[in-house]
């Protein structure tokens, strides 16, 4: 089973040229110096950070876990911190994922969140002189949202300006165009998340009909794929969600899935080696007639209702699919395939390179305009 690691990469991102000089060149006469643009989603499972590389030419990633552990130091007894990969890894009795839901809940995982989020910025010198956006989910949850607030606010980052826009609508921003094209344009965008599928419609940059159900997930893909794992195997292989997180991540692929094997020790010692042919596959697939169905009859319908015109400009362009499950090899085709199908009429549909860092770069690009001039 895998160990991934926090991944920090020099994305070589089709920056324009015109937004690489924006971003070394950034702040006002009066306030004087350049802060740095910053792009930042807390997501329930990856946190993702995006500014310009040192050099730069395009873009610093950072990607880490969103869970902490905390645990006691030996020597002084003080209560010491653990975030990421490592955590999960290490800590699996404990680790605690605080935006499981999408959102800090209570005040015990808004703190939570704060630690987590310090710590990242801490380990990773994020620098303080920042005009910071912030890619934030469409949840109608007044008091979660109140708590990212206060997150947010009392980070270490965006001296300059903090700014929060809809996560689906920075996701589309690098699908659409290499600068910020999506923000002038009128076009559905359809996130698949871990915790909620999201669909909005966007004019210009206003968010129109969001809806939202949280029926329809990534999590609940994995749920699947263990259960599955556990038919498939006869009973005899138990994995829990993250492995099933893992197993859909390397292998799900609607263009050319590849049965694999993996290895469990069993408790009595021994290993037990197995092939998986189907649970992952008929997980993901059923997963996405799910999404068709809520794309077409409820959001469609509502969109429709609401703002007929958008509704026909919109189905005119390309669909746009973000968030992490729009990594899935192949699944922007079968998308088009079965939502054509389901409404009896040709739709298109496209996604970012990187749907899981998406949402970050494209709240980075708002930055460095924000940046520009502010
Ligand atoms: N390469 C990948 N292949 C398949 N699924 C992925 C991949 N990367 C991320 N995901 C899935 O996408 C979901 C996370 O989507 P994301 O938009 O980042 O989440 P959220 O906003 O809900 O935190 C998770 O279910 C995750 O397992
Ligand atoms: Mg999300």
């Amino acid at each position: 089973m895998s160990n991934e690691a926090d991944a920090e990469a020099e994305e070589s991102q089709p920056e324009s040229e015109e937004s690489a000089e924006s971003a070394g060149n950034v702040g006002s006469a009066s306030s004087g110096g350049s802060a740095t643009p910053i792009g930042v989603k807390l997501g329930s499972t990856r946190t993702v950070i995006a500014l310009p590389s040192e050099t730069g030419a395009g873009l610093r990633t950072i990607q880490t876990l969103t869970c902490l552990a905390e645990y006691e130091d030996p020597l002084t007894g003080e209560t010491k911190y653990l975030y990421g990969e490592e955590a999960a890894t290490e800590y699996p009795d404990k680790v605690q994922y605080m935006l499981r839901s999408g959102l800090p809940e209570d005040e015990d995982r808004a703190e939570l969140t704060k630690q987590f989020f310090n710590s990242v910025i801490d380990s990773h010198d994020i620098p303080e002189d920042s005009v910071v956006v912030y890619a934030v989910p469409t949840i109608n949850n007044p008091a979660g949202i109140e708590n990212l607030r206060e997150v947010i606010e009392q980070s270490d980052i965006g001296n300059r300006l903090i700014e929060s826009y809809p996560e689906s609508l920075c996701g589309a921003i690098p699908a659409v165009g290499n600068e910020l094209e999506a923000v002038e344009e009128i076009f559905v965008a359809l996130n698949l998340g871990s915790t909620n599928l999201e669909a909005s419609a966007y004019r210009r940059g206003e968010q129109l009909s969001p809806f939202r159900t949280g029926a329809v997930t990534g999590n609940e893909v994995d749920r699947a794929i263990a259960n599955y794992v556990e038919e498939e195997t006869q009973g005899r292989v138990n994995i829990d969600t993250n492995t099933a997180r893992e197993y859909k991540e390397q292998h799900a692929d609607f263009d050319e899935f590849e049965p694999f094997t993996d290895i469990i020790q069993q408790p009595g010692g021994g290993r037990h080696e197995f092939t998986i042919e189907w649970s992952v596959m008929e997980a993901v697939d059923e997963y996405l007639d799910d999404v068709v169905e809520e794309f077409a009859n409820t959001f469609l319908s509502q969109l429709a209702n609401d703002h007929m015109k958008v509704y026909q400009l919109a189905l005119d362009q390309p669909i746009v699919l973000t968030g992490g499950m729009a990594c899935i090899p192949g699944i922007v085709e079968e998308f088009e395939e079965r939502a054509s199908e389901e409404l009896g009429r040709e739709i298109n549909a496209i996604a970012p390179d990187r749907a899981d860092l998406a949402a970050t770069i494209g709240a980075q690009r708002i930055a460095a305009q924000l940046a520009e001039t502010q």
